[in-house]
């Protein structure tokens, strides 16, 4: 089915330069932009958009990291995307993602708190709409 869904480009992403690679991985795979905007997001809406893992030791980390600079956030759509996204994704850790996905290729471990893995992306169509909620509007 169509769908939409949320990826962020999160600050570390932005901050080396990778917007413009991964932006190129989501075309060339064949989904279409419906919207993409640079934001700075404030603790109430990263406590909204992280409030599953509320309580968990990479919590405060999570949201110190997420505010350390600019995230681009896109609107994403076509068939299957929340799949096809988290499959150009890789896997949530970095060091063990496959090559050829955007984790896999350019992320690490970097010895922090928190993983830093360049990129969200929603995990079903009930958070898909819930989270481009919180970061479109
Ligand atoms: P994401 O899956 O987009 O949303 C939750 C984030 O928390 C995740 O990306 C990582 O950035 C981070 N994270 C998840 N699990 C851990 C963990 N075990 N240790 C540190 N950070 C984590």
């Amino acid at each position: 089915a169509t769908e939409e869904t949320l990826v962020l480009v999160k600050p570390d992403g932005v901050a080396r330069g990778l917007t413009g690679t991964i932006l190129a991985r989501i075309e060339a795979k064949g989904y279409a932009l419906v919207d993409i905007r640079l934001v700075e997001p404030d603790r109430d809406v990263l406590a909204e958009h992280y409030a599953e893992h509320e309580g968990k030791p990479f919590y405060e980390p999570l949201l110190e990291f997420m505010m350390s600079g600019p995230s681009v956030a896109i609107r994403l759509t076509g068939n299957r995307v929340i799949e096809g996204f988290r499959s150009l994704a890789g896997t949530t850790d970095p060091t063990s993602a496959a090559p050829g996905t955007v984790r896999g290729d350019f992320g690490r471990d970097w010895g922090l708190a928190v993983q830093q893995n360049l990129v969200h992306g929603s995990d079903s169509p009930e958070s898909a709409q819930r989270e481009l909620g919180i970061w479109f509007n």
